[in-house]
């Protein structure tokens, strides 16, 4: 798809059909994540995939039961490494890694919708629950879900 197509086209998807995109799409939308710029080239972030219709659930009851991030067949997890951006120090941890996260974000969702699939990035959750009910180790903060699937 055409660059401002993509742009022009994103939306926030909040309503999914349960046909879920294929591996291979996946890995194109974590590709175009990595790709994403980020403070001193450290990639200061990680993305984990949810496919887990228990674990989909119990993240949405963890974000105010929002209940489309259990519809939607895939979930992204995507957390700031404050551990591989500690030699920026506090702005690094405070400010970096979320930025090199969020970055990554937008070139998902943008990915997404080049593949014709839908996706919203979602914000409003506990983070300890959603470090709980991953199992995060310390050093990952979870800064958005991503939601990804066909639209209904
Ligand atoms: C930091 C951030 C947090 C967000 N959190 C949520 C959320 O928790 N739930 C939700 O449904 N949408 C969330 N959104 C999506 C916004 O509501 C959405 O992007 C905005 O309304 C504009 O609509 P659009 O994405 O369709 O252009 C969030 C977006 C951002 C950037």
């Amino acid at each position: 798809m055409e660059f401002d197509q993509v742009v022009r086209k994103r939306h926030s998807v909040r309503s999914y059909l349960p046909h879920p995109p294929s591996d291979d799409d996946i890995k194109k939308i974590l590709r175009a994540a990595d790709m994403a710029p980020s403070a001193g080239g450290l990639k200061s972030r990680k993305i984990f995939v949810v496919k887990s219709p228990a674990l989909r659930r119990a993240l949405a009851q963890a974000s105010l039961d929002q209940e489309f991030i259990a519809e939607a067949p895939v979930v992204l997890v995507c957390c700031a490494d404050l551990d591989r951006i500690l030699e920026y120090g506090k702005r690094g941890r405070e400010l970096y890694c979320i930025q090199d996260t969020a970055a990554a974000i937008e070139n998902a969702l943008l990915k997404a919708t080049d593949l014709g699939l839908g996706s919203c990035w979602v914000g409003a959750f506990e983070e300890e629950d959603v470090s709980r009910l991953c199992r995060l180790p310390q050093w990952l903060r979870p800064v958005a879900l991503v939601t990804i699937g066909y639209e209904k």
